[in-house]
Parts: structure tokens; sequence; C-alpha cells
């Protein structure tokens, strides 16, 4: 799966994706993940990607044409990636672009986009983009009704979900079919370890028994259905 990221503070993502398993995952090259600096397709001397919205109204709204060749040139990269034509018709890839307007982001979503061999995201910034962008993608995503200074923490939490879901990214697979979500509204039973006693909170007696039926009973009993 290879993750493209369009946006004007490529550091951001120095961290996040340089640890844990995000870091593991594109070791063993179940994912490729390339960050684009907006700034290198404007064509002034300031590098301008914003700019005021007609009609008036408060601050400044991301340009359409910075973006519309950030995305040309990935789709010319991509054509020479794959030798011949029959390799380009078989990928499935999918231009997202972040915005609270968007589709609410879930794990039904998470587990869509998986399946893609090739995701590319716009991280907007300011007050808002330019609405001929929306032309330009597949899809609008929101992570959540509440609205954020950019894309960049949607595009991070959007490339953590669909990553952990790939085979051979987890140390078991099943990691992720038995979780919360893995079923719709499925909220997965708490879980313990050592010390059996904290501060007189007990481990439930059930789960150090070694019955396996009894437990998975308690598991059952104990996940519940969100509401
Ligand atoms: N940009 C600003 N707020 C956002 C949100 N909630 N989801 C996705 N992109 C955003």
């Amino acid at each position: 799966m290879k993750f493209d990221i369009i946006t004007i503070f490529p550091q951001i993502f120095n961290s996040y994706f340089n640890e844990s398993i995000l870091k593991r995952a594109q070791k063993k090259k179940k994912i490729k993940i390339k960050i684009h600096d907006l700034r290198k397709f404007t064509t002034d001397k300031h590098k301008t990607i914003d700019d005021k919205p007609y009609g008036g109204g408060v601050g400044m709204i991301m340009k359409v044409e910075p973006v519309y060749k950030a995305l040309q040139s990935l789709k010319k990269t991509k054509k020479q990636s794959f030798d011949k034509a029959q390799d380009r018709k078989n990928k499935k890839t999918k231009t997202i672009l972040f915005t609270p307007t968007g589709k609410t982001f879930n794990q039904s979503i998470a587990r869509r986009l998986s399946k893609y061999d090739s995701i590319t995201m716009i991280c907007p910034r300011y007050e808002g983009h330019d609405a001929r962008i929306e032309k330009l993608v597949d899809e609008k995503i929101s992570i959540g009704d509440y609205v954020l200074t950019g894309g960049e923490i949607p595009a991070m939490i959007v490339t953590d979900a669909i990553t952990r879901l790939l085979p051979g990214v987890l140390g078991k697979d099943s990691s992720s079919q038995e979780e919360s979500f893995s079923k719709p509204n499925y909220l997965e039973y708490s879980q313990y370890t050592r010390p059996e006693e904290f501060q007189g909170m007990k481990v439930p007696k059930i789960l150090l028994s070694g019955n396996h039926a009894k437990i998975q009973e308690w598991k059952n009993k104990n996940s519940k259905i969100k509401k």
C-alpha cells in the first residue's frame, strides 16, 4: 500500500511515522509513505498556496492550482512506476480530501480503504479550500464533528487505521479481528495483565482459571454493543 500525502507542513509527519508499528510496516515494505510539499507545485516567487475568498469573509483559502499540479505530477510518477498498461489498470487508487464537511471516518471506511493499492491524501490548511479542489478527489473525509487547524492529523489517523489492518503488519493478524469495531458497534471486553491485585483492585478470577471455555464465556459477556 502506498500513501501519498500532500501538505504544506511536511515535517509534521516525521515523528509519528518513524516510530513503532508504522515504522516497522515501512521497513517490512508493507507500506510506503511519501510526503509531498505543496509549495513545490507553486509557480510564483512567494510560493503562494492560499488567497483571499471571493465575496469576502475571514481567513485565507487554499488555492486550486497547486493541488491540481501536485495531483498531475503524482499521476505521472504512478504511471511510470507500473511497467505495463495492464498493471496500471489493475491498481486501485483513491484520492481523499480532508474536510469537516466530509463523511465521518470509522472502522468500516478504514477496512474498505485498506483494499486499495494507493491512497493520495490532501491536507488543507487555513480557513478552507477552493471548492474546485473537491472535483479533483474521489472522496471527502472528516475525522469527527469538530474543526482542526488542518488535514495533517486526519492524514495520520487514516494512515494509521488502515496500516494496522494490512496483512503482516500487526504481530498476529488476529489482533485486528477480535478488537473493538471488528463487528458493527462491537466494543471489546476489558483486559488485564500482572499484577493480579493492584491497590485493592483485583483481576476477575475467571481470567486466572485456565478454563478456556469459561474465559470465552466471560469475554462474550463483557464485550458490549455501542449505542
Ligand atoms: N480539517 C479541519 N477539521 C477537520 C476534521 N474534523 N476532519 C477532517 N479534516 C479537517
